[in-house]
């Protein structure tokens, strides 16, 4: 670093923020001006949550979260349908738990289908080619213990899938990576739960099937 530097940035320390419409562009390195960022903000507000600084192809970001929409719903799907035709020997504790997720990832389908609609996209819940659309599958299973593996497969799809796109939207798009990395912990918890539903009932045919 040499002296030209260091005094930029103490001067830059020291200094206080463009306020009040005042550019001081200069001696900010990596900060946009006040005066630039509500000019920026005034223009295009047709395009909503979506500034001059989005880091990426939006259409594309909206792609990725129709995937996701349709991942989620049809965990909706596979989890209610679990939630009542699960039966047999020790099924309520596990019915109420495929109950819970079935309502974790309505919320999951909620919070992406607002944030398309944020990104100026329309969100696609049309049930024609959902499963084609989604990451997860809908399943077969007719037993508990089949369900349950079931469920844990579409959650670690889901924790490998959502990790690939937290990566994607690294910088380029914080908001987006933050909804997904809050909706990945909840699928890591799903996934938890799955497992210890899994080696607790492993083994244990439905007898009344
Ligand atoms: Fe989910
Ligand atoms: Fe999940």
């Amino acid at each position: 670093m040499d002296n030209n530097t260091r005094t930029t940035t103490a001067e830059n320390r020291n200094g206080s923020p463009a306020q009040g419409g005042a550019s001081k562009a200069n001696g900010q390195p990596f900060l946009t001006d006040v005066q630039t960022l509500r000019e920026r903000a005034r223009q295009h507000l047709s395009q909503g949550a979506v500034t001059p600084s989005y880091g990426t192809d939006v259409n594309r970001t909206i792609e990725i979260l129709q995937s996701v929409l349709a991942t989620e719903i049809v965990c909706v799907l596979r989890y209610s349908m679990h939630a009542v035709a699960a039966t047999g020997i020790s099924s309520e504790g596990v019915k109420a738990e495929f109950l819970e997720h079935a309502k974790e990832e309505q919320e999951h389908a909620s919070q992406v289908a607002e944030r398309i609609n944020q990104l100026g996209g329309r969100p696609n819940m049309n049930p024609e080619g959902l499963e084609t659309r989604a990451a997860s599958q809908y399943g077969d299973a007719e037993t508990l213990v089949d369900m349950i593996k079931e469920n844990l497969i579409a959650e670690r799809i889901a924790i490998e899938h959502y990790s690939e796109l937290i990566r994607y939207f690294g910088d380029k798009d914080p908001g987006t990576r933050v909804l997904m990395e809050r909706i990945l912990l909840v699928e890591e918890e799903h996934a938890n739960d799955m497992h210890d539903l899994l080696v607790a009932h492993e083994g244990k045919p439905m007898l009344d099937r």
